[in-house]
């Protein structure tokens, strides 16, 4: 029953993007975001539930979590012994990342997705994937995705019940890849979770995000039906870039864009006008990821490792949902 039990959890990337919550406590978004699940990047999470503990212990990459890193873990576990009705029992936690947090994907989906899991069978909850995406959700809004392969759906929903994301397509029978271009590799100055908060607050043009990224939903869904590349591609680059709207029209404003984001939107822009068809997306980083296809994808990597250095241009694909993995 003590067994270690070890999850993995592959990262995200939001073509319509969540950003802004209803509820903070509990992360109901604003309104329904999709992602494709990626293959190369991913977080292992092996749990302990260990009797002889008397607080929680937490290894974030092979370094003892301290402060508001270690804090978040504690009060995810804290939402795991309340499901359990284990109030004083305490968990071992090492959490590995295969995530360059420099390449500016939230690791955070992938990490709170792999320590639901193997939190929640540690302490012999018996979750569904539902439930389990609830239940990741609680740790990061972008995690309750990381859980399915393929093109996922999060529903806004309202209320912890209602709030959870499921595979809206499987992506095994689609031609599309992304490309991860590393511009900067220091944490970002503005978390997404303050950010999020001060465009909700702040920003005059965030009832307007709404009702887009509510047609960008059904817009996007239609496009994955028919594979049709190039809906999907032009809705991921335009919805990221209003996404950014919000942080620019903030009060006070803030930009996660350096100038070399800017330089690499417009050398993708290029690359389309000499029919090497490729959009972009943004996180709430300097970061860009280029969606392509396969027929684009080595024109478009020489491109960008001579722009880059090939150190910085990595090549991702659709990648699956939760595992267990067995020691
Ligand atoms: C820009 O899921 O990291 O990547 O729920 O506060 O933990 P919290 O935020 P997080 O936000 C992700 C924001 C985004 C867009 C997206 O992934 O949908």
């Amino acid at each position: 029953k003590n067994r270690p039990v070890i999850a993995r959890a592959h990262t995200n990337i939001a073509l319509v993007k969540y950003w802004g919550k209803q509820n903070e406590n509990l992360i109901i978004p604003q309104n329904d975001s999709l992602s494709l699940t990626l293959d190369q990047f991913y977080t292992d999470t092996t749990v302990t539930f260990d009797p002889t503990l008397t607080a929680d212990a937490v290894l974030i990459d092979n370094e003892v979590a301290q402060g508001s890193d270690y804090q978040r873990v504690v009060d995810f576990l804290d939402i795991v012994r309340q499901k359990a009705q284990t109030p004083d029992r305490f968990f071992n936690v090492n959490s590995v990342n295969h995530v360059p947090t420099a390449a500016g994907f939230a690791s955070s989906a992938s990490a709170f997705a792999a320590l639901a899991a193997a939190a929640s069978r540690a302490a012999d909850l018996k979750l569904d994937l539902t439930e389990l995406s609830r239940l990741a959700r609680r740790g990061s809004g972008s995690a309750s995705r990381s859980i399915f392969a393929g093109f996922v759906q999060w529903h806004t929903g309202n209320d912890d019940e209602t709030s959870y994301a499921e595979q809206y397509a499987s992506a095994a029978d689609w031609d599309i890849g992304v490309i991860a271009l590393t511009l900067q590799k220091s944490r970002k100055k503005v978390s997404s979770r303050q950010g999020m908060q001060l465009s909700v607050t702040t920003s005059p043009f965030y009832s307007e995000w709404i009702k887009l990224a509510n047609s960008d939903i059904e817009q996007i869904k239609q496009a994955i039906d028919q594979h049709d590349f190039t809906t999907v591609g032009h809705i991921s680059e335009t919805n990221a870039l209003r996404m950014h709207a919000l942080t620019l029209s903030a009060d006070p404003g803030f930009i996660y864009f350096t100038g070399q984001t800017i330089e690499m939107i417009n050398e993708i822009r290029q690359l389309r006008k000499m029919g090497i068809e490729c959009y972009a997306t943004i996180d709430a980083g300097p970061n860009v990821k280029v969606l392509c296809q396969k027929e684009n994808a080595s024109k478009i990597m020489t491109h960008f490792n001579q722009l880059l250095g090939s150190e910085n241009v990595i090549y991702t694909t659709p990648g699956s949902g939760i595992e267990y993995l067995e020691k």
